[in-house]
């Protein structure tokens, strides 16, 4: 039997310290602010920024949301990004993704000021974990070494498997359990013998975007499963890319979807907007 790895637990803990932090802070003049852009009307899309904007709210932020049609030009999503990158009151910007067809992701995440890139998507920031001197870390990968911290799973010396190589999760997962001195193996949907890989590993994490993708041949026993994915099954209920039934009683640690990584990546943002916050005002 696997030790649950509790995300909602954790995820509160860490949001509880943002809390203290930004009631010490708006003691010193300070608020921090987030603003969050949705485009269009993806119904996924729309219950993250609500969940962001509740939990804004409940660690004592500003937050704006600025709701977009879908048919918005380039030009005026740049606009706004402009105007909000100027706002002294506004230390982070979220702008949701995907975003509809006709709108560049790679525009909208390159025109966001790094300072405020509270995503760490700006390739200024991707530099800057590359080189392990960072301010902020993506929500997810930083929600995962969250999870691994505050559950006594050691990564330093150990074999650590990812799969996926998003740009969101899979890369920037694999260098921060690198910068922990993991030893850390990348598999994608071109690897061989991808079951034989993750048998290896004493931490694997999946990120690949495919339900159940992670059956029980493929975890060493005692294995850290961390499971990333957020999918529906054909009953409609929600799950993620690890059979858990499966793989439960074999894994070391195991995380559930829901109430595994999910909500780590809400607390991080709410960590990175604190952290945006000191640093604009010197704090
Ligand atoms: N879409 C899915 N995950 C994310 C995320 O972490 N940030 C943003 N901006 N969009 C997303």
């Amino acid at each position: 039997m696997a030790i649950q790895i509790d995300g909602k637990a954790i995820s509160a803990a860490v949001r509880a310290e943002v809390a203290a932090e930004t009631a010490a802070l708006k003691q010193e003049g300070v608020t921090p602010g987030l603003a969050v852009i949705i485009v269009g009307d993806d119904p996924a899309s729309r219950v993250y920024v609500n969940n962001k904007k509740k939990a804004c709210a409940e660690v004592g932020f500003h937050s704006e949301e600025f709701a977009l049609p879908a048919d918005t030009t380039e030009e005026t999503l740049l606009s706004l990004i402009a105007e909000l990158n100027a706002r002294k009151d506004i230390h982070g910007i979220l702008c949701q993704l995907p975003l509809p067809k006709g709108l560049s992701d790679k525009k909208v995440i390159e025109a966001i000021s790094p300072q405020k890139d509270v995503d760490a998507f700006h390739a200024e920031n991707v530099g800057h974990i590359m080189i392990g001197d960072y301010q902020f870390l993506p929500c997810t990968p930083a929600g995962v070494m969250e999870l691994l911290h505050r559950t006594g799973v050691e990564v330093e010396g150990k074999r650590c498997v990812v799969i996926g190589r998003s740009n969101i999760v899979g890369k920037p997962m694999a260098m921060l359990l690198l910068h922990e001195n993991g030893t850390v193996t990348v598999c994608h949907s071109r690897t061989r013998d991808l079951a034989a890989i993750c048998r290896e590993a004493d931490v694997l994490v999946a990120a690949v975007g495919k339900p159940k993708f992670v059956t029980a041949d493929m975890v060493k026993p005692g294995a850290a499963v961390i499971d990333v994915g957020m999918n529906r099954d054909e009953n409609g209920k929600l799950c993620g890319e690890v059979d858990f039934d499966a793989v439960e009683p074999i894994a070391g640690a195991i995380t559930p979807v829901p109430g595994g990584v999910g909500p780590m990546t809400i607390a991080m943002l709410m960590k990175n907007t604190l952290t945006a916050a000191k640093m604009q005002t010197g704090k």
